[in-house]
């Protein structure tokens, strides 16, 4: 890895603001962005000290590897602003950490980590303005990687941009999500990229998603890709399953990506007393649990939606309803990671960070 030292991150701020054109109580998920963008180069065989620039389009060579190789890592995280407007990130060491992670299994050179959070705060900083303070909604914020050197080689290429860009966000998912348990394609396999955050893995999960959604479902949970019998995630999110009172959720491999929502509500789970296991999950014993009633929830775990509830799943032509219970695990996990990501509560677990 690089070392970590850089210079004074140089800022250049746009000459008008356009955050008077952004109605901060109508706000979709990731699809305005605010006023400034970071941008680090890496040339020479090392990463230069990052800039904050106006957010801008980028221009690119034809040939830049990104194009034909699809060499990209990103992250996606969130910033949020207390009653008194403090502003609170959520565990960001751990976006960092698995941004390189990612980025070593794609031939990426990996970032110092004053360059990625030292970027992101500077970023931060000059836009903080635009986090909202609606209840439920964040600033989205997508730290990303791609090969911008060019040629048609095959190989890794010799240039690199690592970008941040946000996006004030309201809430991902509205209500909840009907699911299709997949028994034909895969997202990931054993020795792949599916523990990484790369920008392939998505492009390969859109044309079975679409198929899950022709025939009336939101989302495909995955399985694992040599039998299909085990439950592995639920669309770009992970999957917890209670049944009766036990929270049971895959155990992270090749395969799986390594969330950061996940391993907090396993921590936070725990604490409340519930039990968690966290082992392999079959399909046949999900659809045992349901035909019996012992399939109590199900829920995806991701940054975007935090927690996300499943209403249903089909499998093998064939529809299961979850039951609607008063009191879930999903809310009660939900309301407890969030009130920390706010500060609406203690952190005794210290994942909040200050900025
Ligand atoms: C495939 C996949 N699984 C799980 C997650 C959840 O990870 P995290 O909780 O770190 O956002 C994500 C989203 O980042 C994802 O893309």
């Amino acid at each position: 890895m690089a070392k970590d030292t850089m210079q004074k991150i140089n800022i250049t701020r746009v000459e008008n603001s356009k955050i008077e054109s952004v109605d901060f109580n109508n706000l979709s998920f990731g699809s305005v962005f605010t006023d400034h963008m970071m941008v680090c180069n890496f040339k020479n065989g090392a990463w230069e000290t990052p800039e904050i620039l106006p957010y801008q389009a980028i221009t690119l060579d034809p040939s830049a590897r990104i194009f034909h190789y699809g060499q990209s890592v990103f992250e996606g995280m969130k910033a949020y602003k207390d009653k008194e407007e403090n502003v609170w990130l959520f565990r960001p060491l751990e976006n960092f950490k698995r941004l390189n992670i990612s980025s070593k299994r794609l031939a990426i050179p990996e970032l110092p980590e004053a360059h990625f959070m030292e970027g992101l705060k500077a970023l931060l900083d000059i836009d903080k303005e635009w986090i909202p303070k609606n209840e439920g909604s964040s600033l989205y914020i997508r730290p990303f990687v791609f090969a911008s050197g060019q040629g048609f080689h095959a190989s890794p290429a010799d240039a690199y941009k690592f970008i941040i860009a946000c996006a004030p966000s309201g809430a991902y998912f509205s209500g909840k999500v009907r699911v299709l348990i997949e028994e034909k394609y895969s997202r990931s396999a054993n020795g792949g990229v599916g523990f990484a955050k790369a920008g392939g893995n998505y492009a390969g999960q859109f044309y079975p998603t679409q198929l899950a959604i022709d025939k009336g479902y939101n989302q495909v949970i995955w399985t694992d890709d040599n039998t299909h019998e085990y439950i592995e995630e639920a669309g770009a999110m992970n999957i917890f399953i209670r049944i009766n009172d036990t929270l049971i959720t895959g155990p992270t491999s090749d395969r799986i990506l390594d969330g950061i929502t996940r391993k907090s509500i396993i921590d936070i789970a725990k604490d409340e007393n519930i039990k968690v296991e966290v082992r392999k999950i079959t399909v046949k014993e999900v659809v045992d649990a349901a035909n019996n009633g012992s399939l109590k929830e199900m829920f995806g775990a991701g940054t975007a939606a935090v927690v996300s509830p499943i209403a249903g799943f089909g499998f093998k032509n064939q529809d299961y309803d979850l039951p609607e219970l008063e009191v879930t695990y999903a809310s009660r996990l939900k309301k407890r990671i969030t009130d920390i990501q706010t500060n609406k509560s203690e952190d005794k677990f210290g994942w909040r960070y200050k900025l």
